[in-house]
């Protein structure tokens, strides 16, 4: 059989998301690749309890259909977290709970992109974004990121000159690099979004990772009215619940509604109404502050020992998060270190699919939240030697 399948399939670049899962699963191989939580951090029997409760005292309509929008007190829930936290003036109107935040990219290029539309993103970008869009058939152009966020004039020419249907970051702990926006260039972003009507999508997956728990400002506080923010609880409660959500103005999430009604109908009632008895039976911030400090000593961990270990190699030094970017001397390429780590049972993450433009072959990812102290010295170790061989050094 010839199947013949849609043309918008040719413009998704090639899936590296799979492979990962994968990697994550060989026992053998210390996998600083992927992008998992450390499962020992997730409160298994604080959401076992949290479910018992919900079973007693909701369980029919918990397991029921419901409505689109998601569940209330869960929104409520996070709007008042943006109100306390950021100072924003966020309703529950204003919110969508979806299946992980990474719907929202899909459902958002679903109703802003048609084939040839301009979509800005940062460069380098997280790659789930660019594999998402891509099924709308943009023309994604890119910002180079500096130390302090997107490179300012080259964001401003982008809005002024090719009106792009929206510019996507991460002004938290970026993905994959671990950088953050200054506050200045929040301003300037916002700025800029404003006078060229040009709307932004923060993607907040990391900002409740501030090692120092302090929150920035987003780039939406300075602009509403282009900001359109999502958050997920993967990152810090459960990625295996996919509970994540769209905070936006409301002719956005009118139109959101709309394409998000015929995708899957609602999201999964189950999984919202335990969170939400998680996070208001438990101790959220107590659990939040043990995450931050097991990421932060990973983090520096893995700086001192690439500092260490490979001192031609230049890294970030993230103030959050879970990532961080690795730039090789010139010449150097990231897959051939790729496949000189499986040799050694250790995979790191080569950074070309983060650049949707071309380019990256002499970086890779790191990521610092999956392994244990002991893991961390093991596959920096490995590492260290995959670089030697592949005649990297
Ligand atoms: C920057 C960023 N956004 C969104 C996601 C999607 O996460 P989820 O769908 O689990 O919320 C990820 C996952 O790693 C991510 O790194």
């Amino acid at each position: 059989m010839d199947y013949h399948f849609a043309r918008r399939l040719d413009a998704a670049p090639e899936s590296f998301l799979g492979r990962l899962f994968a990697l994550s699963r060989d026992p053998e191989i210390i996998s600083f690749a992927g992008g998992l939580p450390m499962t020992s951090l997730i409160d298994v029997a604080g959401i076992r309890d949290a479910a018992a409760a919900v079973f007693a005292d909701e369980g029919e309509t918990a397991l029921q259909y419901t409505t689109t929008d998601g569940y209330l007190p869960l929104r409520e829930y996070i709007a008042a977290r943006y109100r306390s936290r950021l100072g924003l003036s966020a309703t529950a109107d204003e919110i969508r709970i979806t299946n992980g935040s990474q719907q929202c990219l899909d459902l958002t290029a679903k109703i802003l992109v048609d084939p040839c539309t301009v979509v800005g993103m940062e460069r380098p970008g997280y790659l789930g974004a660019i594999e998402a869009f891509s099924y709308y058939q943009p023309r994604i152009k890119t910002v180079p990121m500096t130390e302090e966020g997107p490179e300012i004039n080259a964001f401003s020419t982008l809005c002024r000159e090719e009106e792009p249907a929206f510019f996507y970051g991460i002004p938290n702990f970026q993905n994959p690099s671990g950088t953050s926006y200054s506050d200045a260039i929040r301003r300037e972003c916002a700025k800029c979004c404003r006078e060229t009507e040009t709307i932004f999508y923060e993607d907040d997956a990391f900002g409740e990772l501030a090692f120092d728990g302090r929150p920035r400002m987003p780039v939406k506080a300075f602009a509403p009215e282009c900001g359109v923010m999502s958050g997920s609880f993967s990152k810090t409660v459960s990625p295996g619940m996919r509970i994540g959500w769209i905070y936006a103005p409301g002719p956005i999430i009118e139109k959101f509604d709309a394409v998000r009604q015929a995708a899957d109908l609602h999201p999964n009632v189950l999984s919202q109404t335990i969170m939400h008895r998680y996070l208001t039976t438990h101790d959220y911030e107590g659990h939040l502050s043990r995450v931050r400090r097991v990421y932060e000593t990973n983090c520096r961990q893995m700086c001192d020992l690439l500092d260490d270990l490979l001192p031609d190699v230049f890294h970030t030094t993230p103030e959050g998060g879970m990532f961080m970017l690795a730039t090789m001397p010139d010449g150097k390429d990231s897959m051939a270190l790729f496949d000189a780590c499986l040799k050694e049972s250790v995979a790191v993450l080569p950074g070309v699919p983060f650049y949707a433009e071309g380019g990256g072959h002499d970086t890779f990812r790191l990521n610092f939240s999956t392994a244990n102290e002991e893991m961390i010295t093991e596959g920096m170790n490995r590492l260290a030697q995959a670089y030697r061989h592949c005649g990297c050094r």
